[in-house]
């Protein structure tokens, strides 16, 4: 089997993730926050130590502002629902995920005025109408950083920048670019940075996070214990129990914080550089297979590593059944969980087969894929 869907989650995590997540169901399994005893305690350590690595890993620096959630929709979904009032207005891009897309279209329901950016995936956003977009009560700015349809980016420090000359908030979905780009929250004039652990940041699924900066206050999407102030009703409003209740995924977490030390001690931009040259050698070789429409525009540099095609007109859940059935290769294909994206870009029809290749993919699979795109054009 040839592994290609690594936008979905990434696949195999590294070996150092696997033995945290083994540590901790054999050795620390505690629950964090919840008692004095010295289980309950390393289990805070650690959970702690994971905040603090991810404190690192995005450039800020208070870890009680890094919650974790189930994944990178939960983080949404906690700053959407946490952030927007009736009578709040909020601007978002016209490629965004549905991650973003249906909680705002059930706040539209409740009262909240949504604008969308128009755009197509794979062309420049219009920072223009964006600027123009804004009115007196909006409160926040939510876009996508790189489309999980393309892997183009957008220009998040712009928009940020913009953001903030009107007085509004930035949240960035960093799905497809947490641990795959570095990100720098400050830099990039980011407030909200919602982030999957199971992706890029090569920790399990189950696992995500949301970072707030200082100062930003939300109402909680969830209520319940927190292991602290028991005697009292009223959720605390301290971070991060104010948005973190529930018994928190330990080994999830631990795995997590193990994929955050393995890529800052790899590097990212050792990562960076290698996903680029698998994904230019994806590119420049379908390129050169009749028949084959790539989707999304510029050089891999300003995508993440995504490669997103169609071959002719075959439907794109037909073509990678027979690339599984045939080659063993494992490729997303349809819609994404992004119709936004495929209706700007003009493929809600026939949809995209998408090859996500990770810094573990090796050189031979990038052929190999290759060469099976080929046989299922000549078989047409
Ligand atoms: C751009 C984008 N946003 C949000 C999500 C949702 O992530 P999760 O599955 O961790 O909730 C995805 C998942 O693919 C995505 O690509």
């Amino acid at each position: 089997m040839i592994y290609l869907d690594n936008a979905a989650t990434t696949w195999p995590k590294p070996r150092q993730v696997v033995m945290a997540i083994e540590e901790v169901l054999v050795h620390k399994g505690g629950n964090a926050g919840r008692g004095g005893h010295s289980a309950a305690i390393l289990a805070t350590r650690f959970i702690h130590q994971a905040r603090e690595d991810l404190c690192l890993l995005f450039g800020t620096d208070d870890p009680t502002r890094v919650i974790f959630t189930q994944n990178a929709t939960h983080a949404l979904n906690q700053a959407l629902f946490g952030l927007l009032q009736k009578g709040d207005h909020v601007i978002t891009s016209s490629i965004e995920h549905n991650a973003v897309a249906r909680p705002l279209w059930a706040l539209k329901q409740r009262g909240v005025e949504v604008s969308e950016v128009p755009g197509i995936p794979g062309k420049e956003f219009d920072l223009e109408a964006y600027d123009k977009a804004f009115r007196t009560n909006t409160k926040l700015v939510v876009t996508l950083h790189a489309s999980n349809v393309t892997g183009t980016l957008l220009p998040v420090q712009a928009i940020g920048q913009i953001a903030h000359e009107h007085r509004a908030y930035y949240l960035l979905d960093a799905a497809q670019t947490a641990g795959v780009l570095p990100i720098n929250l400050g830099r990039l004039g980011v407030d909200l940075l919602a982030f999957p652990g199971h992706k890029g940041l090569l920790g399990p699924q189950g696992t995500g996070g949301l970072i707030i900066q200082a100062g930003i206050s939300m109402v909680p999407l969830l209520y319940g214990g927190t292991g602290s102030l028991s005697e009292e009703d009223r959720q605390p409003d301290f971070m991060p129990d104010a948005l973190e209740s529930g018994t928190l995924n330990g080994p999830g977490i631990a795995g997590l914080g193990a994929g955050v030390r393995y890529l800052l001690d790899e590097g990212i931009d050792k990562i960076r550089t290698r996903e680029q040259a698998l994904c230019r050698r994806l590119w420049n070789g379908l390129r050169e297979i009749p028949t084959i429409k790539l989707y999304g525009s510029g050089p891999v540099e300003r995508r993440s590593p995504i490669v997103s095609f169609n071959i002719g007109e075959l439907d794109s859940v037909e073509a990678s059944f027979i690339l599984e059935e045939k080659a063993g290769i494992i490729a997303r294909a349809g819609l994404h969980c992004a119709a936004h994206a495929h209706r700007m870009q003009g493929t809600l029809e026939q949809g995209t087969v998408r090859f996500s290749p990770s810094h573990f993919t090796s050189v031979e699979e990038i052929e190999a894929a290759l060469q099976a795109v080929k046989r299922v054009v000549e078989d047409l």
